[in-house]
């Protein structure tokens, strides 16, 4: 069941960050949940191990694949100086918009369209590339991280970082009602388990893996009654997955849970860093 509003958008697409829902998404909202996992110390250990891995030289071409709010490209910016390229590819306008106004200050940052399948560069024409929580967005990963290879130059440098759903745990629930929804969130994402595919991935194209690591995500207590938990319940409830009653129950659970101090919510995130042999 999809839910229209009067000028028949699909209402989903507004909460999406896949490539085709980029037209009708709701960017406010999404930089907001952006901003907010950018602040998860699981986020915050990946992309400093990434930017260690990456080790961006000054007068380098570094890229960001899918860069919505545009954050580390000016931290790619940083480290490439003026001499260097810092550029966010991004397909969403929206996202592309705000991370123009957001970078406004930096030097040297520049965001294009594009698409990680088929990216706007030349050959062997990159330093350094990052991609994070994209691959989980898209039907033809392997395709995407061949592209990726493409266009990184003999020497160049890779870090993919995702999110494998298969992590997620969510205590307590009932579990048949549990089960419904992840069944139902994850037949509606394009690559669910990207995370533990980065690696034979960056294989398979030909690099050679440098390193790998992950962070786990746990959600604060308060985290209960919003965030991810709001977005799963009402989706699941929208989509008619679950009934009315499950959905109070199901908030109920966790929100007594949390007035208790025993909600739990965890999430892993890998990352795997390669370079293309010289
Ligand atoms: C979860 S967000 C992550 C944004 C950013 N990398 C970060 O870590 O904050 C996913 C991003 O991938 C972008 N995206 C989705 N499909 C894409 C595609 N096919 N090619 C490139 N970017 C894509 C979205 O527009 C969005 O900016």
């Amino acid at each position: 069941m999809t839910e229209t509003d009067e000028s028949g958008i699909d209402l989903s697409s507004r909460g999406s960050f896949k490539i085709a829902d980029a037209q009708t998404q709701d960017t406010a909202m999404l930089a907001m949940v952006l901003d907010l996992m950018a602040q998860r110390p699981a986020v915050r250990t990946l992309r400093a191990w990434a930017l260690e891995q990456l080790a961006p030289l000054a007068g380098e071409t570094a890229v960001d694949v899918g860069s919505g709010t545009g954050e580390d490209v000016v931290a790619l910016a940083e480290l490439v100086g003026p001499q260097g390229h810092a550029i966010g590819v991004e397909p969403s306008p929206g996202l592309r918009a705000e991370a123009h106004q957001r970078a406004e200050a930096a030097q040297g940052v520049e965001f294009v369209d594009g698409d990680v399948g088929a990216l706007p560069f030349a050959g062997e024409s990159v330093d350094v590339i990052r991609c994070e929580r994209v691959l989980q967005h898209v039907a033809d990963a392997a395709g995407a991280v061949r592209e990726m290879a493409r266009v990184l130059r003999p020497g160049g440098r890779i870090v993919l970082i995702d999110t494998d759903w298969a992590t997620a745990i969510v205590h307590p629930a009932d579990p048949a009602v549990l089960q419904k929804m992840v069944d139902y969130f994850l037949a509606d994402s394009a690559n669910p388990y990207s995370g533990r595919r980065l690696r034979g991935q960056l294989a398979a194209a030909g690099l050679e893996i440098t390193g790998e690591t992950a962070a786990t995500w746990i959600e604060a207590q308060e985290g209960a009654r919003q965030g991810f938990v709001s977005m799963m319940q009402l989706t699941a409830l929208k989509a008619g997955v679950i009934t009315p009653t499950e959905a109070e129950t199901f908030a109920r659970d966790l929100a007594d849970a949390a007035d208790r101090g025993a909600f739990h919510l965890s999430l892993t995130m890998y990352a795997v860093s390669a370079r293309k042999p010289a």
